[in-house]
């Protein structure tokens, strides 16, 4: 620790900090343009000038680390003076054309000049004008108001994990430009509009939407990825206008991905339902709500009357809320049927319990890891930025995928294998294991298998310097590898091996209330996806599925449903993938909702309303509550979204997790030609969700890309 003061006040505090760090720590404000708590320190701007004392110039803040005993000024004459002449410069070719940019209300410049700059300019020549660049339809280049501060390609060479942008020529001609004729392709492009601090890059689809101070922020979460990133809603006249990051340093830092930026325009999509509507001599017709909820409960009154409580069978997303799982798992409990599922993109059913096995900043603490089956950019953009960070940090990557799709990290080693293959690599490593000290491997069916596989001296190798000392190992099941027909079997290989390392197990699943969704039908003995679809099924309710384009999963499920006679689906949405459906009921989307969501790590958010319901829908809880009175269920008479909460979580205990399981291994397994063949499909962010599938400027992003690219590669 070392003494110094800043603007006369004494302070303590770790050497190697930067000036600008410890002024923000004790909230003196340092003028700023360059610096960015997040990226590398650039000190080209000069914004930042203090006075230190027995030194003659002004210091950068930004780039001179604190020292024993120094007196640093941040607001003497001296500093004042540095301060202006620097803004003085800067506007020198920055246009004063704030009524029109979008920046406006918001801009660093516009407000650094007011408070740090001089009322009058000296500057009477001509200002210099760029050529504006075509970066993608995300971004809105102005560069003409560029101040060459490089955060936007630090940014996307350090967090982005390429150098998408550069800065071009010098002095008077320095500009920023991305390669020949090239957009910017990282997803998480749109952190660049958060840190340009003028407005040479503004977002294409808010451009001259709405000014900001007419926007209210209201917090809420993503849910079209397992992080649960926080997000800020800005909303007028009931309408969401942009979603900016919300800073969680725990989960999604200051940054977010591009998927959950820009897919609010999906929101007021033509698609949305915005009224009941049930199919009268196979024509759909609107109705108001009663007389949807009469036609579905006395169809549903008589499937159950024929063909019994267990012919019904029920379906819900991924994304939905604990209130609506609660709900939707107590309406089939009580009517009598176990036929409930979510995992609609899974082959496997045979492990419950997986979770990432750590927070999500501790991934950048690890030294050594494994990923198997995961296109980690397009699943979760953020967290392949926490295991970059690692990598920049001395750890190493190794990857086992299906796909060569560049993860932007550089690897330690790359297995590139059929996904049937999975299993494979991992009792290799186990058998490797095995032959470095046979006493690690504790489970029986384990030892059974990996003894009769032949040591692969690569393989051993390379898993003495995986294991090598202390370090902190973990490997991470990728989504791909849990949607295979191995999955359980690859939890319990993993699982098996990091205990045997004294290493971490994590799942990397993109379910974006996985978690949550496991703690509720842990207890209950229920029907999977795969009995269900073997099944006899008569009547058929599913929450917020689009069942054309979310259910994944290769167990032929669509074949049971088309065959029901009776199909409601819980909707946000409304097209011909619902064709052979008898009742919609509209949904709100879970902006327009309350709800809790348990994210990839176990924490736990609970979201409002950010906007009221489009149209006639309602909030899903709100619709199964009435269902299941209009059902003459019992206990169904809830007034908020807390009080079913309360039913999952109480609110002073502590939320218990169930631990890993997973059904017993085959010690007779050996490869097959079909596991060998298995192959995983890659989706692109883009298709990931309803919502996504329908935001516009995220759509044409992809058809650009793949354009640009014509063996589409992501
Ligand atoms: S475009 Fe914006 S972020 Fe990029 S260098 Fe210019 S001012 Fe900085
Ligand atoms: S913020 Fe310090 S030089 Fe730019």
């Amino acid at each position: 620790m070392i003494k110094l003061k800043i603007d006369g006040k004494s302070i303590e505090v770790e050497s190697k900090k930067t000036i600008i760090q410890v002024a923000d720590e004790i909230g003196i404000d340092i003028p700023r343009f360059c610096y960015h708590k997040k990226l590398s320190v650039a000190a080209n701007c000069r914004m930042c000038l203090v006075q230190v004392k027995n030194i003659g110039k002004p210091l950068p803040a930004c780039a001179t680390q604190v020292m024993d005993g120094m007196e640093v000024s941040t607001k003497t004459k001296f500093t004042k003076e540095a301060q202006q002449s620097v803004m003085e410069f800067l506007l020198i070719n920055h246009p004063l054309d704030c009524p029109i940019c979008d920046q406006g209300g918001e801009c660093d410049l516009q407000d650094t000049a007011v408070a740090y700059g001089t009322s009058q300019t000296r500057y009477a020549e001509e200002k210099r004008v760029v050529i504006n660049k075509n970066i993608g339809p995300l971004i809105s280049t102005d560069l003409t108001r560029c101040i060459q501060c490089t955060r936007c390609v630090r940014f996307l060479k350090e967090i982005g994990g390429v150098q998408e942008l550069g800065l071009v020529g010098r002095g008077e001609h320095a500009e920023i430009s991305a390669y020949v004729d090239k957009s910017v392709e990282s997803e998480l492009s749109g952190n660049i509009i958060d840190l340009c601090p003028v407005g040479a890059l503004t977002s294409k689809p808010f451009r001259y939407k709405a000014r900001t101070w007419e926007l209210i922020r209201r917090p809420t979460i993503s849910i079209h990825d397992s992080l649960g990133s926080n997000l800020e809603m800005h909303i007028k006249d009931d309408h969401v206008m942009r979603t900016l990051p919300k800073e969680n340093d725990e989960i999604n830092e200051c940054w977010i991905s591009d998927r959950d930026r820009f897919s609010y325009e999906g929101f007021y999509h033509s698609d949305r339902l915005l009224e009941p509507m049930i199919k009268k001599n196979k024509k759909w017709q609107k109705v108001d709500w009663e007389e949807a909820l009469d036609f579905f409960t006395q169809n549903i009154k008589k499937i159950i009357k024929r063909d019994g409580e267990d012919s019904l069978a029920f379906l819900h997303s991924p994304q939905s809320s604990l209130e609506e799982s609660y709900l939707i798992h107590k309406m089939a409990n009580q009517i009598g049927s176990s036929n409930i599922d979510y995992r609609i993109t899974q082959n496997n059913f045979d492990f419950s319990g997986a979770w990432l096995g750590c927070e999500i900043r501790e991934i950048e603490t690890f030294d050594n890891v494994i990923i198997i089956g995961s296109n980690l950019r397009l699943d979760q953009p953020l967290l392949a930025n926490r295991f970059r960070k690692m990598v920049n940090n001395g750890g190493k990557l190794t990857l086992i995928n299906s796909s060569d799709h560049d993860p932007l990290i550089p690897l330690e080693k790359k297995i590139i294998c059929k996904s049937g293959e999975y299993k494979l690599q991992l009792i290799k490593m186990l058998r490797a294991l095995y032959e470095i000290d046979p006493k690690k491997i504790k489970n029986e069916d384990v030892l059974n298998l990996i003894k009769k596989e032949k040591i692969n001296l690569d393989t051993l190798e390379w898993l003495k310097r995986f294991i090598r000392g202390r370090n902190k190992k973990a490997i991470f099941l990728g989504q791909s590898a849990l949607e295979t027909k191995d999955a359980g079997d690859l939890v319990l290989l993993a699982n098996a091996l990091t205990e045997s390392i004294s290493g971490i197990f994590g799942s990397l699943s993109n379910y974006p209330n996985g978690v949550g969704l496991d703690l509720i039908s842990h207890k209950q003995e229920l029907h999977n996806l795969k009995e269900i679809s073997e099944k006899n099924i008569s009547a058929f309710i599913a929450l917020n599925i689009d069942p054309k384009n979310d259910i994944r999963s290769k167990i032929n499920i669509l074949k049971t449903i088309n065959k029901a006679k009776f199909k409601t689906a819980i909707t946000p949405y409304f097209g011909e993938e619902f064709d052979s459906f008898d009742c919609v009921l509209p949904m709100a989307i879970f902006t327009e909702s309350s709800g809790s969501y348990i994210n990839i790590a176990r924490k736990l958010q609970t979201i409002k309303a950010v906007t009221s319901p489009k149209g006639q829908a309602r909030p899903a809880w709100k619709i199964l509550r009435v269902l299941g009175n209009y059902l003459g269920l019992d206990d169904f008479e809830y007034d908020s979204s807390d009080e079913v909460l309360c039913k999952v979580v109480h609110p002073k205990k502590r939320l218990t997790f169930p631990s890993i399981s997973t059904k017993s291994l085959d010690p007779n397994w050996t490869l097959s030609i079909d596991d060998a063949n298995e192959t995983s499909e890659i989706f692109s962010l883009e298709q990931s969700d309803m919502i996504v599938r329908r935001a516009a400027s995220l759509q044409e992003k992809k058809r650009k890309q793949l354009a640009n690219n014509k063996k589409g590669v992501l």
